[in-house]
């Protein structure tokens, strides 16, 4: 018998190699653009880890360095009881929506001049992302 395998099966073993590498390219994709459907658990964007150093998200937590933004779709802006807010933030008035969200992350000082938040601001795509997923945080 002769050792050396015949090319079919090198052919064979290449494209199962093939095969693999494409296989694994598709799973290292990101998730395509969030089209869930609404009933769907919320996933936490990326630029919400910042976020998360100053802030707790979870129902009934104590505020950190900045309010807890469990639930904070739907509340006026500068309203939780346990947290001293700045004056701006206070005289604001706003509802926090997912319009009025958008524009505070992406631009929190022209949003709400004077306010103590230490955040220059996100990126259009991140600020919407953000804002989407604190509506769903209730
Ligand atoms: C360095 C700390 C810090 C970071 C980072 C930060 N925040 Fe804040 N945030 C604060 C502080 C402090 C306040 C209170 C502002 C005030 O009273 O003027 C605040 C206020 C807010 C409010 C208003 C809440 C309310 O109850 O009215 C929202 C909404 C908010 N932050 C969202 C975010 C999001 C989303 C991110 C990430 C993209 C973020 N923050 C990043 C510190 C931070």
């Amino acid at each position: 018998m002769i050792a050396v395998p015949s090319p079919h099966k090198r052919i064979l073993a290449l494209a199962v190699i093939a095969a693999g590498l494409a296989a694994s390219a598709a799973l290292a994709q990101p998730p395509a653009p969030a089209q869930a459907p609404a009933a769907a658990p919320a996933t936490q964007p990326t630029e919400f880890a910042i976020c998360s150093a100053c802030h707790e998200s979870k129902a009934g937590a104590s505020p950190s360095l900045g309010p807890n933004l469990f639930g904070v779709g739907g509340r006026k802006a500068g309203s939780v009881d346990d947290y001293d807010y700045s004056p701006a933030m206070k005289a604001y008035g706003a509802t926090w929506t997912a319009d009025t969200l958008q524009a505070f992350l992406l631009d929190p000082n022209k949003a709400v001049p004077g306010n103590k938040m230490d955040y220059s601001g996100a990126s259009p795509d991140s600020a919407k992302a953000v804002a989407d997923y604190l509506m769903t945080l209730k």
